[in-house]
């Protein structure tokens, strides 16, 4: 049956295997920012749970156009299967750390996804991936912007409830 498939499609493999495994990264960076989001709900930082819950929803959206795609090649798109994420943070600001460094993470895989395009000869892929390559310029952008807040503000006082309010900015500059 595979092999069926296979001969359909001039998706390689290999491909199909890395874009599946980046849909599946896609909806763990969105359960991840759901988790943020609650903690941030629940620790009283409002404006930082909806800034997640809407980067949650972007993820989603990634994780759809990627699942879209295989689709649309011809390929087999697996819905997948989320790891448990880390549900508790030490702190308002190592929230936004994991956040950047989950973006970053995704950055690499992105960049691994078109390095192996290009030696596949996959021209499609490789320029279907490059809104990705733009995308993740923007989420790490934001990320890193988020954790500036807490240098500039500063957390002593009332610090922690101005960075919350200045989370609000960070999307709507864009
Ligand atoms: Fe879809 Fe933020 O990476």
């Amino acid at each position: 049956m595979r092999d069926l498939l296979r001969a359909r499609t001039s998706l390689k493999e290999e491909i199909e295997i890395l874009l599946n495994n980046q849909v599946k990264m896609e909806a763990e960076a969105s359960a991840k920012y759901l988790a943020m989001a609650s903690w941030c709900d629940r620790n009283g930082y409002r404006n930082s749970a909806a800034y997640f819950l809407k980067q949650s929803d972007e993820e989603r959206g990634h994780m759809l156009k990627i699942f879209n795609y295989i689709m649309t090649v011809g390929g087999t798109a697996v819905s997948p299967e989320v790891p448990a994420v880390k549900q508790e943070f030490a702190s308002f600001r190592s929230v936004f750390e994991a956040a950047l460094q989950s973006e970053i993470n995704v950055t690499q895989s992105i960049n691994r996804i078109v390095t192996q395009t290009r030696r596949e000869e996959d021209y499609a892929t490789e320029t279907f991936m490059q809104w990705f390559v733009n995308e993740q310029i923007e989420e790490e952008d934001n990320a890193r912007r988020a954790i500036e807040l807490f240098d500039v503000i500063g957390e002593e006082g009332t610090g922690r409830y101005h960075i919350d309010k200045a989370v609000l900015k960070l999307t709507s500059e864009n």
